[in-house]
């Protein structure tokens, strides 16, 4: 296969291709393969929403504090905020107590902090985070969350799911094309282009550790 040339590629396709290998990694792990082929329990389900809370917390936190940042900003569209959503399917999954038993794997606390880090010093780097999560969202997202209603039998985009339905968002489709115009436009010269691309790789690695660590904490017996 070619090597892309990063001066004639959109950069919404360079950022892609080069995470693609990394999707295939974390689409393929143990724990997700475990999980959407129906073999493990609502449990694990709920601990890996559980993990999920704390990067969004990262993420959502973090980027109030970009809002008004020429890069990051054009980025954050209220439509996309996951908080009160994963907030809801919690309290579903865990009872209303479900704060007080939250916990976050060391891995969950590494990418967390990594996002926060981003946020605080790097907005550059920070969108390379929010790609990762908001696009891979509003993609497979919805397989998983077609998944978990037929496995664990939630209402159709209701409790336990809603962190996968974007109400604000009518058409993934058309708000993907929108979102990797703003990738194209992005205000970074070539060098800060690879360093958005290598954190993206690195945000896809900081999943994957998160999915190895709830792999372990949910082996099937063999
Ligand atoms: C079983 C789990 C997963 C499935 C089934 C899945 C499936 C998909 C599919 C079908 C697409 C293509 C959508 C399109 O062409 O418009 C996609 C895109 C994407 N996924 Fe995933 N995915 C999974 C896990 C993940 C994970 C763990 C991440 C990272 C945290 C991720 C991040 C992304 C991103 C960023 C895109 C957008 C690529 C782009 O068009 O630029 N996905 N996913």
């Amino acid at each position: 296969m070619q090597t892309p040339d990063p001066d004639r590629a959109a950069f919404s396709s360079l950022i892609r291709d080069a995470s693609h290998e990394q999707h295939t990694e974390a689409e393929t792990s143990a724990f997700m393969s475990d999980l959407l082929g129906g073999r493990l329990g609502v449990d694990a389900y709920a601990r890996y929403t559980e993990q999920l809370w704390f990067v969004y917390e990262a993420l959502e936190t973090g980027g109030e504090r970009l809002a008004g940042n020429p890069v990051a900003g054009p980025f954050l569209r209220p439509e996309l905020l996951r908080l009160p959503s994963l907030e809801r399917d919690l309290a579903h999954l865990r009872g209303p107590g479900w704060r007080a038993g939250l916990t976050a794997l060391p891995a969950t606390r590494a990418y967390a902090t990594r996002v926060r880090e981003c946020a605080e010093r790097w907005p550059a780097g920070y969108v390379a985070h929010h790609y990762t999560r908001y696009l891979g969202d509003l993609s497979g997202g919805q397989i998983i969350r077609d998944r978990a209603e037929k496995t664990w039998g939630f209402a159709r985009k209701g409790d336990g799911v809603r962190f996968y339905v974007f109400d604000g968002i009518p058409s993934p489709a058309a708000f993907k094309r929108g979102y990797r115009a703003l990738l194209d436009g992005i205000r970074a010269d070539d060098l800060e282009k690879q360093r958005v691309i290598a954190e993206c790789k690195r945000a896809f690695a900081l999943n994957t550790e998160v999915f190895r660590a709830l792999g372990e904490e949910f082996r099937l017996s063999a």
